[in-house]
């Protein structure tokens, strides 16, 4: 390990400077207009992790963006890790909020600034690095397996089958990733909840043309108004959904849980202030903390429709849309919840207009256990470098392939990420902290090292 760790120490600034090469690659997956630069992403990690010494490194084809697969399998008597991440990015909009371009990566305050930076570029990088000093070492201890996708801020729609297809090269004992964060650079957490996703999008539609809104005002409804009445009805005062048997299979948290969650050092006026808002808000009966982990939710992600440009139009629209997102918990189904939600929508559009919902993307939930040797490596590699053993944490976000790799490959997966929340994910001025990617490449060898002995 000190050979590895000596490796790490000398290399520092090298790595800093192949992020920053992989940095300037816009692999906006979203956006066909950067379909060639997700492929030159692939080539680009393909070429670095063979470079490492990945073995059997390969471009895959899917019926979207690459996958990049490599491996190193050094004795078959030993666990083998596979490990997860994604090349592709969100898009950078709105552009005119960011300080500097998004794909012109600049160092400011200890902080790598730019699109991917932490999500999740930055955090899958420190893997290849990582296996590269494992490797220069001599000190690989597990055989190691690498899948990065190109679609994951799309919905992963081509990973399943991927999954499905290729079982046996698969193969391993567990799935690491570094995707999500800690609670701060002194308080090191593991993500041991995602939550799942269903993402639709609705429709409103009112009379067959724009009308003069004084002409047909009053007299017509306005599919925007509708829309609006429609989605406050999916809230009541207390800020519980409406959509009946929503709430029908979610899981309830022990008493004992939700107390050791709350514990976790939080500030609410640090949290306000940050985000400039005068009081939290939420579902009542729930913290703040639990409010964004445990419990489901329901939000607009984005809405339009009639006259935004500027000035006034007096108009009344034909259409109105909105995009909407709920992010499930365990046992929520995603189809079942999109199926609920359009069944319940449809139901409630007022006289004079109809309602169309479209599915989009969706996910399960995931929950991984902390008595197992993956959860107790990962503590124990973080409790290495951080000096402090690390609290347990269910996360907010999703990451839908989580609950796949369990259901198609039959393995726990370990979500030992090391990005902040004020990273700016999926937002302007995207950052991650030099410091969290060189500790998280510090970082992963331990995990590797206690795996292996931990699964002996
Ligand atoms: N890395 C994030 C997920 C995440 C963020 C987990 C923060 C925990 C903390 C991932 O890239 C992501 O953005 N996922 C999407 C879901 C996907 C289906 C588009 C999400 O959560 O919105
Ligand atoms: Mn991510
Ligand atoms: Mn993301």
């Amino acid at each position: 390990m000190k050979a590895t760790q000596d490796y790490i120490h000398s290399h520092k600034d090298e790595m800093v400077d192949e992020l920053i090469e992989f940095l300037k690659i816009p692999s906006v997956s979203a956006d066909q207009k950067y379909k060639g630069d997700v492929r030159r992403a692939a080539e680009w990690v393909s070429k670095q992790l063979t470079e490492a010494g990945g073995q059997n490194v390969e471009i895959m084809e899917t019926p979207g963006h690459p996958i990049v697969y490599g491996d190193r399998i050094i004795d078959a008597s030993l666990p083998t890790v596979l490990v997860y991440g994604h090349y592709d990015v969100q898009p950078p909009d709105p552009m005119e909020l960011w300080d500097s371009p998004p794909f012109e990566p600049v160092i400011k305050d200890g902080n790598i600034y730019a699109r991917g930076a932490c999500d999740d570029k930055g955090q899958m990088y420190m893997h290849v690095k990582a296996f590269q000093a494992m490797m220069s070492a001599g000190e690989l201890p597990c055989n190691v397996k690498f899948v990065f996708e190109g679609e994951e801020e799309v919905g992963s729609d081509n990973l399943e089958d991927f999954l499905r297809d290729q079982q046996d090269r698969l193969r391993c004992d567990v799935v690491l990733v570094s995707d999500t964060s800690i609670i701060a650079n002194d308080t090191p957490s593991i993500t041991v909840g995602l939550r799942g996703l269903s993402y639709v999008e609705v429709e409103v539609t009112g009379p067959n043309r724009d009308l003069h809104s004084g002409t047909y005002g009053g007299a017509v409804a306005n599919p925007i108004n509708a829309l609006c009445e429609m989605i406050a009805s999916l809230k009541d005062d207390d800020g519980h959904i409406t959509i009946p048997g929503f709430y029908d299979k979610v899981q309830t948290v022990s008493t004992a849980d939700r107390k050791a969650m709350n514990d976790a050092p939080w500030d609410r006026d640090e949290y306000e202030r940050d985000l400039d808002i005068a009081t939290v808000a939420g579902e009542k009966g729930y913290t703040t903390l639990e409010r964004a982990s445990i419990r489901p939710t329901l939000d607009v992600n984005g809405m339009w429709g009639g006259y935004t440009g500027e000035g006034a139009k007096t108009v009344l629209p034909s259409k109105a849309y909105a995009k909407i997102s709920m992010r499930l918990v365990p046992d929520q189904s995603s189809d079942e919840i999109t199926e609920m939600f359009k069944k319940h929508f449809e139901s409630i559009a007022p006289d004079g207009v109809r309602v169309e919902v479209k599915p989009h993307h969706g996910g399960e939930a995931a929950v991984t256990p902390t008595d197992t040797p993956e959860y107790q490596a990962a503590a124990l590699a973080m409790e290495e470098t951080f000096g402090r053993k690390p609290i347990p944490a269910r996360g907010g976000g999703s990451i839908p392939i989580v609950a796949l790799f369990e259901s198609i490959l039959g393995v726990k997966t370990v979500l030992m990420g090391f990005g902040l929340d004020s990273d700016n994910i999926h937002s302007p001025n995207e950052k991650y902290g030099i410091f969290n990617f060189h500790r998280g490449i510090e970082t992963i060898p331990y995990f590797y090292h206690h795996y292996s002995k931990l699964k002996a």
